[in-house]
């Protein structure tokens, strides 16, 4: 593997970062090809000054305290260059074409960390002074449009300079440790399998929550909204990866193939149905972690006119095949939640005779909890005897609890761009999402936005810190259900 990474946006945020940290501790445990070039190009031209030392700072500061490796250091700060260049502007990426990426046996990954809108210019550049060739890949990231026609819009003009093998569009979800781990739970072990259907499964529920609000990036996340900025894109993709049926193997078009059949499963939603069975919420002030914290609307940034975007979208979801019908997926995400956590239930049915009585009360089936974060792990809740000798045989729900922290006490977990980009290095497109994948998502999170806007319906207040409006409660509830916390 000999290669070259451009980054273009490299003064950026998600830069500094996520990829140049993920990039340190792929030097660190030894993963970067030796002659690896990390090429950074911005147009401010007062970021080439220093840039190595500002890199330093940032990885200091998000290594909690963890210090730099001084001889990896080394190293990895010499395969670091930063470049004044207008990416959009052909005579100045010819500069590069001409002076650093002059060997065209080198792979070349080109990491677009700008903002959607100016893919396409740059695309036509880079084709424009021969970058773009057969050892050429490309990287990019949401949002991918705002709906199914404005992704088409992006995804044609890459399509018309590269082929699909050659875009890597990154869900960082998707190179999560544990979510990798959901495809060796289902699929390295005999045990689920046989269980994971709408025989043995009452429902699925699938939670990211956290208690950051918009801070920082108000205008960006209001245009968008927790349906396209969480639902659309980390949700599904979890949905995908729980619902999906055994891909052949590990390759990208086996996986992609079964993803893609679970998104065009998805009921698609009439008004009705947005009606009753989706939430959207707006947080208000209140308190996080002890600490009065601003509604959206008064957040920094804030639009004075106020707005409509909802910060939280509950969302009872059916899947139409033989595996899963009538099996809700209940979707909530949210920002300023009481909790942070990502975690994905799945409820198993209750025995189907009750030989221990009114001990098996609703709330005892078997649990299988996987969780994303904070704390990786997966728990299985059993019922089990309580050791004594009484009569009754009394019975509690026990966990079978496995933290991967316990487990693999030496190990490391790598964040999830390290993975990613590994994986993009090597070629291997398996955790990244196909143009088809991304389109079916939109045109079922298109129903739900076409859905709100016809019924007026407007997000529902709830406290910062709480659990969301006390609809997304009832949405469950409904059903004789309830959020699992
Ligand atoms: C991003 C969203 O994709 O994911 C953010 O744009 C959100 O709004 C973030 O905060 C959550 O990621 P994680 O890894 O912290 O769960």
């Amino acid at each position: 593997m000999i290669c070259d990474i451009l980054i273009i946006g490299g003064d950026g945020d998600l830069a500094f970062r996520k990829l140049y940290p993920a990039l340190y501790h792929l030097d660190l445990d030894s993963c970067l090809p030796s002659c690896l070039r990390i090429v950074s190009v911005s147009r401010n031209s007062a970021s080439a000054e220093g840039f190595a030392d500002k890199v330093r700072s940032l990885l200091l500061k998000h290594k909690d305290g963890e210090a730099v490796d001084e001889a990896v250091w080394k190293r990895f700060s010499a395969r670091l260059q930063h470049m004044a260049i207008n990416a959009t502007s052909e005579a100045e990426l010819a500069r590069l074409r001409t002076h650093v990426f002059t060997d065209t046996s080198r792979d070349l990954i080109v990491y677009l960390a700008t903002p959607p809108a100016i893919f396409a210019p740059i695309c036509q550049s880079l084709w424009a002074v021969g970058l773009v060739r057969d050892n050429m890949r490309i990287v990019i990231e949401k949002p991918l449009g705002h709906d199914r026609e404005s992704f088409l819009q992006i995804n044609n003009s890459l399509a018309a300079l590269f082929d699909e093998d050659q875009v890597y569009r990154i869900d960082h979800y998707l190179g999560k440790e544990t979510v990798q781990n959901l495809l060796a739970m289902r699929f390295a072990n005999a045990l689920f399998e046989p269980l994971w259907n709408s025989n043995y499964i009452d429902h699925v529920q699938i939670t990211a929550a956290e208690t950051v609000g918009a801070e920082g990036r108000w205008q960006f996340y209001d245009e968008a909204g927790a349906l396209r900025d969480m639902v659309q894109n980390h949700l599904l993709q979890l949905l995908c990866l729980v619902a999906m049926e055994p891909p052949a193997s590990l390759a990208p078009w086996a996986v992609h193939d079964e993803k893609l059949k679970v998104l065009r499963s998805l009921a698609p939603m009439s008004k009705r149905d947005v009606h009753d069975n989706t939430v959207r919420g707006q947080y208000v002030a209140g308190n996080n972690g002890g600490q009065a914290v601003p509604g959206y609307t008064q957040e920094e940034g804030a639009k004075a006119s106020g707005s409509l975007t909802e910060t939280f979208v509950a969302i009872k979801a059916e899947i139409n095949n033989w595996r899963w019908a009538g099996v809700p997926f209940y979707l909530r995400t949210g920002k300023r939640m009481q909790k942070r956590f990502s975690e994905i239930v799945v409820q198993f049915n209750e025995v189907p005779h009750a030989i221990f009585g009114d001990q098996m009360r609703s709330g005892t089936a078997n649990r299988l909890v996987i969780r994303l974060q904070p704390e990786e792990g997966i728990r299985l809740h059993l019922l089990n005897k309580v050791p004594g000798l009484d009569d009754a045989m009394p019975l509690e729900v026990v966990s079978l609890n496995l933290s991967l922290s316990d487990v693999f006490t030496h190990r490391r977990v790598p964040d999830a761009y390290e993975r990613l980009l590994l994986d993009v290095m090597r070629g291997n497109s398996t955790l990244f999402m196909r143009a088809d994948q991304v389109e079916a998502a939109w045109q079922w999170v298109d129903g739900i936005a076409a859905g709100w806007h016809a019924g007026k319906q407007r997000p529902m207040p709830y406290v910062a810190g709480s659990w969301g409006p006390s609809e997304s409660i009832a949405l469950i509830a409904r059903d004789g259900r309830n959020w699992q916390e």
